[in-house]
């Protein structure tokens, strides 16, 4: 794929649904009692990944386009027949170890090289406290892992890393756990799965602790099958609405964004830096808070400074918030970002190498970079590492670039944004 620089950005776009959410919607409406209907479903193949995984289960989901209507079986799965593939699905193998340590068969999880590669100890070592029996490669730390589950107890657990994947997992195995599962975290991941819990009839208590933030719930409650309506996903919006910042003149529109607050610390972080990032039309989506994104370009951004305690609600926005802060007046600084190296690639590296060819100062920290910021990057040759959002980011990066840009690996968008390109092409003006 080779890019260049654009004039304009213009015009109105609603991104694909929310991952997070559509992933959890499947979930959900499978454990639950009765039907769910999905509707503005992310299609992706991550998405599938899930939906694959859960009718190797043996559970009905019908799907037309972005909508699904989901047979759910009170928890109660059929043993699978073969191994399931997560292929590079991180949400899908940490969220599913919870769901199957929750069930008395043998399971066999697996995903592709990069997935095959990223650590799982994180929830494997709860889950076993939990009861279940859990073995695979690296001490059960890769996959494939293998899961034979039932006869669970509810635990509490310091969820250190903030991770919403690990705090999703045993709430989803605290969903058939005796007596109560406790989750603290020193800083809020994002409540997706908690605010969806809600909706599906489930009782569960957030609370301030000595160790931050709490929710609690207690096990054997039923889900009811209901409606889900999937917003559009902040982290695929972030991308446009960083290109629209970057050229003078424009004027986007982002339609139906997910808002959630422990989700939109990108678009916090870039009103901090001086971009003119406006919600409208604020209302709520199926216990999300959504709305209407307006951006206008040509605004001069500082530099600025990304904290520890910032980086869960905005982790997956920092490859296109760097390449912001390569544009951006002075000195930008990210800290407390270690787990940046082991999502679908180690995105400090592909950050840093990628920011430096393309003419940045950029200098590497174990758990996160310094950049100093300058009116201009020049075109290059992008090393995706098959990272989707290394390839938007860069994508982004290419098209207010002097110069060509090409990037390696276009195809692994499809993970999160199938139609990514197309939708960028549909706003620019060259
Ligand atoms: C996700 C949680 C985050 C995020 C990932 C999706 C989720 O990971 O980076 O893209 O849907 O729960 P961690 O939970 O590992 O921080």
């Amino acid at each position: 794929m080779e890019l260049s620089r654009v004039k304009l950005v213009k015009g109105q776009i609603r991104v694909p649904s929310d991952k997070s959410i559509s992933h959890r919607a499947v979930i959900l409406g499978a454990i639950a009692e009765g039907k769910t209907y999905v509707e503005d479903w992310l299609v992706s193949a991550d998405t599938l990944a899930t939906l694959r995984v859960i009718r190797s289960l043996g559970v009905k989901v019908v799907r037309k386009g972005t909508n699904l209507v989901i047979e759910g079986t009170d928890y109660t799965f059929r043993e699978p027949q073969d191994v399931l593939n997560c292929a590079n699905s991180g949400t899908t193998a940490r969220l599913m170890l919870g769901v199957l340590s929750t069930q008395p068969f043998f399971s066999v999880l697996t995903g592709d090289r990069s997935l095959r590669n990223r650590p799982m100890l994180r929830v494997v070592e709860p889950l076993r406290q939990m009861g279940a029996s859990l073995d695979g490669r690296h001490h059960a730390d890769k996959l494939p892992i293998c899961v034979r589950g039932g006869s669970l107890k509810g635990i509490s657990f310091f969820n250190k890393r903030a991770s919403a994947q690990v705090k999703s997992s045993l709430l989803l195995a605290g969903l058939r756990a005796e007596g109560y599962t406790e989750i603290s975290e020193p800083y809020s991941s994002r409540d997706h799965t908690e605010r969806m819990l809600k909706a599906f009839g489930v009782n569960l208590y957030k609370m301030e602790g000595k160790d931050g933030h709490i929710v609690k719930m207690e096990g054997f409650q039923k889900l009811y099958g209901t409606k889900v309506v999937c917003p559009a996903d902040p982290s695929s919006a972030a991308f446009f609405c960083a290109l629209a910042l970057l050229v003078e003149g424009s004027e986007l529109i982002l339609k139906d964004v997910l808002v959630n607050p422990t989700r939109d610390g990108f678009y916090r972080k870039v009103r901090q830096m001086g971009g003119h990032v406006e919600y409208t039309n604020l209302r709520e989506l199926g216990g999300e808070p959504v709305a209407d994104v307006v951006v206008r370009g040509g605004n001069r951004l500082k530099s600025v400074e990304v904290k520890p305690e910032e980086v869960p609600s905005l982790i997956d926005e920092l490859p296109i918030l760097a390449v912001l802060m390569a544009f951006a007046e002075g000195t930008s600084v990210v800290r407390g970002a270690q787990e940046l190296r082991v999502k679908e690639s180690d995105r400090i590296k592909a950050i840093v190498e990628n920011l430096r060819a393309m003419g940045a100062k950029v200098e590497e920290l174990e758990d996160g970079f310094i950049i100093e910021g300058s009116m201009s990057l020049k075109g290059a040759t992008i090393k995706t590492y098959g990272d989707h959002r290394i390839a938007m980011a860069f994508s982004v990066a290419g098209l207010v670039a002097q110069g060509k840009t090409y990037i390696d690996d276009p195809n692994c968008v499809k993970v999160s944004y199938p139609n990514f390109y197309k939708d960028l092409f549909s706003v620019v003006q060259t």
